[in-house]
Formats: structure tokens, C-alpha cells, sequence
């Protein structure tokens, strides 16, 4: 891999093991019930729905925002717009869709009888998850393409919400159905990871803008934090939160050989 990317990912491995910290957490906290499950199942459902915050097109959610997009941008196909690049964001689009679908799938098995069942309309967004949002935002509207790399590199945190929930696998219960929705959604997010950041080496950017990068993607992941934690009902305390942003943690182990065999 080159060493520019190696060397954000050295800078990325302990925010990420922050957001793994976060969510292990929870699970192994004797707190949570079917009742807080169904809360971090929703959020999640709103992100792989409404989220954003990754990709040119999809300001107005990662479904409906992209869906305009492509109605609107169909006249320019092959003429302005390489058909490629549609066939990529269909691609994207199917893959949220079933990530919102897995989760959605796991909230109805575990809602009890008589209550409502999810739909995107009743979903909403929590603070932390807006903060992430406005950001990353801010980030694409000062940086332009610089920022929007930033974006790509840091999407879904190195699936550590997946790998720590396939970790639940063998435990029984509304475990074991997190776990199988988790493996699934974790090979795709592996590899819109690995799209995200061989897009950055492609990219032909400059010193400047690889430093640039660094402080977008650390300002970034830290904020990731903050959203699972409130996703999770604040699983962490603001102080081992602080601990972690100092470096007072062991950093993921980046698997290099899946990614050499995701690439
Ligand atoms: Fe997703
Ligand atoms: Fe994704």
C-alpha cells in the first residue's frame, strides 16, 4: 500500500479502536435490553437511510438524494456523465438499501407484539449523528474534492460497529440475528472503505493537501465517536472519550491482507 495511505491509516487506527471501545461497550454493559437495542437499531437504520455525508450526490439522504441525482443527471449519460460512474452509484445505492433492510429486518423480529413497525419516515436523526453530519458537510464546502476524500476515507469507521457486532455470533438470541445483519453489512463496508481510500492515492495530491487530509480524517473519526456513543445511549464517559482522542488506547490492527484481497 502506499505509504501515504499507510501512514493516515496509522493516524486513523486508534479513533478507530475508539469506536469499537464505544459499541464492545455496550454489549458487554449489563444495561442494555431489547428496549436499547431497538433504539441503536433505528438510529442505524436512519443512517443507512438518511445518512450522508460521503458522496457528491447524496445531500438529501443516501437513498433519495441519490435517486434525484440520478433522475437528474440521466440526460448527461455518455454524454457528459460516463455511464461507468451511474452503474458505481446504483451499485452504492443497492448496497445501502440492504444495509437498511438488514437492520429494519432485525427491529421487527425483536419489537414486541402490537407495536409499530419502522419506516424511513419515522426515523430521526440525534445530535451527535447532526454534528457528524454538518462537518463533513463543511468540510466538502471549504476543501472541495480534498474534503470529500477526507469523507470516503473515514466512511464507516473501519466497520468496527459490523466487526464488533459479528463478534455477538454464537451467543443466541436477538445476538445472533445482530450478528448475521453485522457480517453482512461489514464485507460491503470493507470494500466502500477500500474504494475510499484507493481514491485518495489516485488523486494525484499534493504535500499540502495529504496534510490537509490528516487533519480533516482525525477531526472526522473523533466526531465518529461522539456519534456512537450517542447512538448507543453514551455507552463511554466524556473523560474516556478525551483518553482516547490523547492516544490512551491500543489502535486496530488495519488487516492489510483483506485489503489487498478486497482491492
Ligand atoms: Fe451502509
Ligand atoms: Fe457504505
Amino acid at each position: 500500500m502506499n505509504p501515504r495511505i499507510e501512514h493516515l491509516v496509522a493516524v486513523a487506527a486508534p479513533l478507530w479502536a475508539g469506536e469499537a471501545e464505544v459499541v464492545r461497550t455496550y454489549w458487554t454493559s449489563p444495561k442494555h435490553t431489547a428496549q436499547t437495542d431497538m433504539l441503536w437499531l433505528a438510529r442505524q437504520c436512519f443512517k443507512e437511510f438518511w445518512g450522508s455525508g460521503v458522496s457528491k450526490y447524496d445531500r438529501g439522504g443516501v437513498f433519495l438524494g441519490v435517486m434525484k441525482k440520478l433522475i437528474e443527471t440521466a440526460p448527461a449519460i455518455d454524454i457528459t456523465l460516463d455511464r461507468t460512474e451511474v452503474l458505481d452509484t446504483l451499485e452504492g445505492l443497492k448496497a445501502e438499501f440492504s444495509h437498511y433492510c438488514a437492520f429494519a429486518d432485525v427491529y421487527d423480529e425483536i419489537r414486541p407484539a402490537g407495536t409499530p413497525k419502522l419506516n424511513p419516515h419515522v426515523l430521526e436523526a440525534w445530535p451527535e449523528e447532526d454534528a457528524l453530519t454538518a462537518l463533513r458537510y463543511q468540510h466538502q464546502d471549504e476543501h472541495g474534492a480534498v474534503g470529500m476524500r477526507a469523507c470516503k476515507f473515514t466512511e464507516g469507521g473501519y466497520c468496527t460497529l459490523f466487526s464488533e457486532g459479528m463478534a455477538l455470533a454464537g451467543k443466541g438470541g436477538i445476538e445472533e440475528k445482530i450478528a448475521a445483519a453485522c457480517a453482512m453489512v461489514y464485507e460491503d463496508e470493507f470494500g466502500h472503505m477500500l474504494a475510499g481510500m484507493t481514491g485518495i492515492t489516485d488523486a494525484g495530491l499534493k504535500d499540502a493537501d495529504w496534510k490537509l487530509i490528516e487533519t480533516l480524517v482525525v477531526a472526522q473519526l473523533q466526531k465518529r465517536i461522539h456519534m456512537r456513543n450517542g447512538q448507543f445511549g453514551y455507552p463511554l464517559a466524556e473523560a474516556r472519550i478525551q483518553a482516547i482522542f490523547r492516544g490512551d488506547i491500543l489502535p486496530v490492527a488495519f488487516d492489510y491482507a483483506k485489503a489487498k484481497l478486497a482491492a
